[in-house]
């Protein structure tokens, strides 16, 4: 059995490009391994959050965590911040990492562009991720692309660790959907979808009502032909809903392509709608369910003190090899 981790910021409403990267494969690893998933919410304080907003966000991402199919009794459910650990680890990281290395990633430069002020948790972000895969010597790790160069920051780290001080921790591999690893926006297919995006018509919610779904997809930016085709080199906004499609219908790209053959974009479009709406209303109601339950505090508690079992016998050896 493996260990795996995973989480999502608390910066916004997950979107279908964080269900299709990341959250369908936690609820498929839950069944075959140790899992610990988190929502990440001291990684969403690295851009200015509304303290309520916050408070929201986060419990409203552990709640579809659950309501997309993910059982605290198979996988350890729980918030970054209640494991004081990740903050210590986080520390820890930070003095090993270079600032070449963090100057280097791509998302950092991505969010910092054109901002007057950029805050230094932003550029420090990827030492304390590699801290949350660390603390648990996961394995596995479930993220979408954007995350490729994170994680190979983390391997860097924890060699950089185990060289140092001492062979402690394994090499976490990147566990990726191979088609939809990274979903890109619906009105720019040259951008990835993001739940923090400031225009909403750029993403599909998972909590979008379905009204709302409908008018986003026949909204979306697609090319002046009609074909339906999978070529991201030439169709890239095509390509990408084929992608969605194919997920939400569990259809292969060839079965896609022959069902609107000669058809255009219209029925196409149309249809991906209903295929999305038809997977998402159910996980819609439950969330309702759970959110008006008020279970969650008690999964996110027993999922913290899960998590933090193994996460501070990790952070206790890590010091007494540095020397504390
Ligand atoms: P966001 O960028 O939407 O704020 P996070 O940084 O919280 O999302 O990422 C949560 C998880 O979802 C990560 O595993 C990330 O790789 C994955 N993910 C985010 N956006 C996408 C996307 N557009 N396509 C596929 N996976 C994605
Ligand atoms: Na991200």
């Amino acid at each position: 059995m493996k260990r795996v981790l995973s989480g999502m910021q608390s910066s916004g409403q997950l979107t279908i490009g964080n269900y299709i990267g990341a959250l369908r494969n936690y609820v498929k690893l839950q069944h075959l391994h140790r899992c610990y998933f988190m929502v990440v919410d001291m990684h969403a304080i690295t851009v200015p959050q509304d303290p309520a907003a916050l408070k929201e966000q986060t419990e409203s991402i552990a709640a579809l965590y659950i309501a997309a199919g993910l059982d605290p009794n198979k996988a350890s459910i729980f918030l970054q911040s209640h494991v004081h650990a990740h903050a210590e680890l986080g520390w820890i990281m930070t003095t090993l990492t270079h600032m070449g290395e963090l100057e280097r990633m791509t998302q950092f430069k991505d969010k910092s562009e054109g901002k007057e002020s950029v805050g230094a948790g932003l550029f420090t972000y990827p030492s304390l991720m590699a801290a949350d895969i660390l603390l648990y010597n996961a394995d596995l790790i479930p993220v979408g692309d954007d995350q490729k160069q994170h994680l190979e920051l983390t391997r860097d780290l924890a060699n950089r660790f185990n060289n140092r001080f001492g062979d402690m921790f394994v090499m976490p591999q990147p566990y990726m959907p191979e088609i939809g690893a990274r979903i890109m926006s619906l009105d720019d297919a040259s951008k990835k979808m993001s739940k923090s995006s400031p225009n909403a018509g750029s993403y599909i919610a998972m909590l979008d009502d379905p009204s709302v779904i409908r008018k986003k997809l026949s909204r979306a930016v697609t090319d002046s032909g009609r074909e339906v085709k999978y070529d991201p080199q030439n169709k890239p906004e095509v390509s990408n809903l084929i992608s969605i499609y194919s997920h939400f219908a569990e259809m292969s790209v060839a079965e896609i392509e022959a069902r609107y053959d000669g058809q255009g974009y219209g029925p196409f479009k149309k249809d991906l709608a209903e295929q999305i709406v038809a997977v998402l209303e159910p996980i819609q109601q439950r969330y309702q369910e759970i959110r008006r339950s008020g279970e969650i505090f008690d999964i996110l508690k027993k999922g913290a003190e899960e998590a933090a079992e193994v996460a501070n016998e990790t952070l206790l050896e890590v010091k007494k090899r540095m020397g504390f």
